[in-house]
């Protein structure tokens, strides 16, 4: 990261802690919900499957980034499968890096070639195991482990949703984050427990787990970009919700924090464990602060 972005995240820090402000920095652009995948614990794929046009994706980046939003993310859907005429998410990163956005991430399943050397990171989704992420998201491993090793730069960091399938293999996709060509960390969530997929939470004891093994295999020099002073407050869902400081734009509609606000009950046990290291930091937890600073600067 910049010097100059670290100082104006750290202003940013400072006046939204002292003077209890609420204005967003972290904005995500949903380019389409249209999927290649229909993964078992996703309830928010195909719902449309309208790709939007170029030229409201750039006027909603143009909102997002007056509105004072310094991290931008592109969403989906599946992002890769973004396009309009010639440009592609490529393009769309480009555009978002010339606008001013300081720091400018993809999130993706991975099934598509990897070129995109100018995010500053791609979220790409692994969900456990080859056994375990076959049965979440069907039989890609392969193809995103080769997709992986052929990327053109190494700005990936895996992304697990941590769920009732795959909650034993955390530890696989660590040491994969820390062995792997082209990965430079891995970050995780706990399942949202949307209505339709319950089923597939986990319980308090079965979070417990999870962290002590993230914890284990942080010692053991896996590379988690995660804050390990928000484990407790993700365990027991006891971080305030929602958070103020992200939004979310979809054809058109802002919302705070994520799509899922408008589902009653659901944030209470929310399991983003972003949500949880930004409300922690932004209502000036000493602790989750000085470890971001240390994880922001190793790994972006
Ligand atoms: C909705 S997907 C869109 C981007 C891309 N298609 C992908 O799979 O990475 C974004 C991320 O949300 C995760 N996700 C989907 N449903 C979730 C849920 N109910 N709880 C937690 N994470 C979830 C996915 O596993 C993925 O890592
Ligand atoms: S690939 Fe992403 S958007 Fe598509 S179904 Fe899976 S989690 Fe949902
Ligand atoms: S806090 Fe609520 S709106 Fe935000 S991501 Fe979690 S469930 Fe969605």
């Amino acid at each position: 990261m910049k010097l100059s972005s670290f100082i104006k995240f750290a202003a940013f820090g400072v006046k939204t802690v002292l003077l209890r402000k609420n204005d967003p920095i972290l904005g995500t652009v949903i380019v389409t919900d249209k999927c290649n995948l229909k993964c078992k614990h996703c309830s928010v794929n195909n719902i449309t499957a309208v790709v939007h046009p170029y030229e409201q994706i750039r006027s909603e980046m143009e909102t997002l980034y007056t509105m004072g939003i310094k991290i931008l993310f592109f969403c989906g859907g599946e992002t890769f499968l973004w396009k309009d005429g010639d440009k592609t998410i490529r393009d769309l990163v480009i555009e978002a890096k010339e606008m001013g956005f300081l720091i400018v991430n993809v999130v993706t399943n991975g099934t598509f070639p990897i070129d995109l050397p100018e995010a500053d990171l791609i979220l790409l989704s692994l969900d456990g195991d080859r056994e375990r992420h076959n049965e979440i998201r069907g039989n890609t491993y392969d193809t995103i482990m080769h997709n992986i090793e052929n990327a053109t730069a190494d700005n990936i960091c895996l992304y697990m949703a941590i769920n009732q399938i795959n909650r034993n293999t955390v530890s696989h996709v660590c040491t994969v984050a820390r062995d792997t060509k082209n990965i430079r960390a891995v970050s995780f969530n706990f399942h949202t427990p949307y209505p339709d997929t319950k089923e597939l939470a986990l319980t308090q004891e079965e979070k417990a787990k999870c962290c002590n093994v993230i914890s284990e295999m942080m010692k053991q020099g896996a590379p988690v970009f995660n804050l390990k002073s928000a484990f407790p407050y993700l365990i027991n869902n006891s971080f305030p919700t929602p958070c103020y400081q992200c939004v979310v734009i979809e054809n058109g509609k802002v919302s705070t924090c994520g799509r899922c606000i408008d589902i009653p009950g659901l944030c209470d046990e929310c399991g983003y464990f972003f949500v949880a290291e930004y409300t922690l930091i932004f209502k000036g937890n000493l602790k989750v602060i000085f470890e971001m600073f240390r994880t922001y600067l190793k790994y972006i």
